[in-house]
């Protein structure tokens, strides 16, 4: 049994149990408020300024219209965001083509959702200005996707992959046969196009940047694996960015003065899968695992030489604002430490905090590696109670220049405001990391606060999600 984060009420037991789990997190005891607050420290980016240290990591609410536009909730959800006090709101996944949508209620940056899209930016933008007065500090990107492999454009329980190789694990697991069909070089490139076309649009609609998703296995990030690949796009390192490449080049033929920014995984594992007892397990695999990016060859461990390479492909791109995550959808324990894993997913195979040290610390060796760039955080809302002390203590080490924070915000939308503030944590509002918000979304229900936000506990979603539940 993991100790519950709750449990541990003092410094001294935190710091303990780390070490009992042989790992360590950078933490300050006294955490400051004030302008001399090290998560107070204003950063720049691309000319502008974000006047402080602590950004909204991108959370889909898997609320928007078949159309791609946003609904009720996804202004209530983006407003939330504004009024969290970070500076830096790194908006969710939004799907640059109808094809490459991961669920039937992503949002889409198209000719015909541009316009709400910018009203969505503006009221987020509104709400902070009521909040807190000034808005030029105040720095707003959109992450955009193209799904792939796991992309469900019309229905949930049918999926309609993309893939750009034959995955020998994922491919069987999702009954995909050796002659299902790879997208070929034109289909890439022109899902490059896309992605050039919703990075003009989302300029338009008043985003400072775009982030071209590479990361928990969507199709950037499996293109960085796609090492068995022939032609253009796979192969060499060279090829497997050239796809990144396409894109940067024509945003900034096409959209100059627009910045570019990156989130990847920085390094993956296997699949994991179901074991006896539902605890996760990694898949077995014989010989040399070569389809994690940033791994070491055994599926479990990781080689940080590729993604450095990669790093400074982003720095000839003039890429600077990065945020480094850590695997994928098929092993979500990497990328989301939660105490209670989603209802369809397998039980945790390590103590989430293990996780948490595993995101916090690559994220903070790929700066230490190569320091030129801007690293946002990412992986702190299960250190619930002590994400402030571990936050400051990250960024006023300079392993990370935000404290990148996630499903916090959705139950406790101004945390960033009262740390900022001096004001003791309110614990009551404390992300537990239940994956109510998880299950919800794996479920076609809208993802939020299930547990503390009346809004979707007491909503009709409330109810389908405890049957649903109860069910399991
Ligand atoms: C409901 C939900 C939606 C998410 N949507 C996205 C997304 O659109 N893009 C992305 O890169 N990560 C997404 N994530 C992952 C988060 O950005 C973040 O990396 C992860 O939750 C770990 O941070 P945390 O511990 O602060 O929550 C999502 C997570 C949740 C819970």
């Amino acid at each position: 049994m993991f100790k519950k984060i709750a449990t541990l009420k003092t410094a001294a037991d935190f710091k303990e149990y780390l070490n009992s789990l042989k790992i360590s997190l950078p933490f300050d005891e006294k955490i400051q408020s004030g302008t001399g607050s090290p998560l107070a420290q204003p950063r720049k980016i691309n000319g502008r300024t974000a006047g402080n240290s602590i950004a909204v990591l991108p959370m889909e609410g898997f609320d928007g219209t078949s159309e791609g536009n946003p609904t009720a909730a996804s202004f209530r959800r983006w407003q939330r965001f504004g009024m969290s006090g970070a500076k830096l709101i790194w908006n969710e996944a939004t799907a640059i083509n109808p094809e490459g949508r991961g669920n039937p209620h992503q949002l889409m940056m198209l000719d015909s959702t541009v316009g709400e899209l910018a009203r969505l930016r503006e009221a987020t933008v509104k709400t902070h200005k009521e909040r807190f007065g000034n808005t030029d500090d105040l720095v707003i990107g959109i992450q955009l996707t193209y799904t792939g492999r796991v992309a469900h454009p019309h229905d949930l329980n049918h999926g309609e992959p993309k893939i750009v190789y034959h995955h020998p694990l994922l491919d069987e697991r999702m009954g995909l046969k050796p002659d299902y069909p790879v997208l070929t070089d034109a289909e890439i490139s022109h899902i490059a196009d896309d992605f050039i076309k919703a990075s003009v649009l989302s300029q338009k609609a008043g985003f400072d940047f775009v982030d071209i998703k590479h990361c928990h296995g969507f199709i950037g990030h499996e293109l960085l694996s796609a090492v068995d690949r022939p032609g253009r796009y796979g192969g060499s390192l060279e090829n497997r960015t050239r796809f990144l490449q396409e894109i940067v080049a024509g945003i900034r033929a096409k959209a100059p003065g627009l910045d570019i920014a990156i989130r990847f995984s920085a390094t993956d594992f296997v699949p994991f899968r179901y074991d006896k007892e539902g605890k996760g397990e990694p898949v077995p695999f014989t010989g040399k695992y070569r389809y994690a990016f940033g791994g070491d060859g055994t599926g479990l461990g990781t080689d940080l030489t590729e993604p450095v390479a990669f790093m400074d492909i982003l720095a000839k791109l003039g890429i600077k604002l990065i945020s480094v995550s850590v695997g994928a959808g098929y092993n979500v324990h990497l990328l989301r430490p939660s105490a209670i894993p989603a209802c369809d997913v397998y039980q945790n195979p390590e103590d989430p905090l293990i996780g948490v040290a595993r995101l916090i610390n690559v994220s903070a060796e790929m700066k230490r590696l190569r320091p030129n760039f801007l690293y946002v955080g990412c992986g702190y809302s299960y250190l619930q109670q002590w994400l402030p002390n571990v936050a400051q203590g990250v960024v006023s080490q300079g392993k990370a220049d935000f404290a990148g924070i996630g499903r916090i915000v959705l139950c406790y939308p101004e945390i960033a405001a009262d740390i900022l503030s001096g004001k003791p944590i309110n614990q009551r509002l404390l992300c537990r990391t239940c994956s109510d918000c998880v299950t919800a979304y794996r479920n076609g229900l809208l993802a939020g606060c299930y547990a503390l936000d009346d809004y979707y506990k007491k909503s009709t979603y409330g109810d389908q999600l405890r049957l649903l539940k109860s069910k399991k």
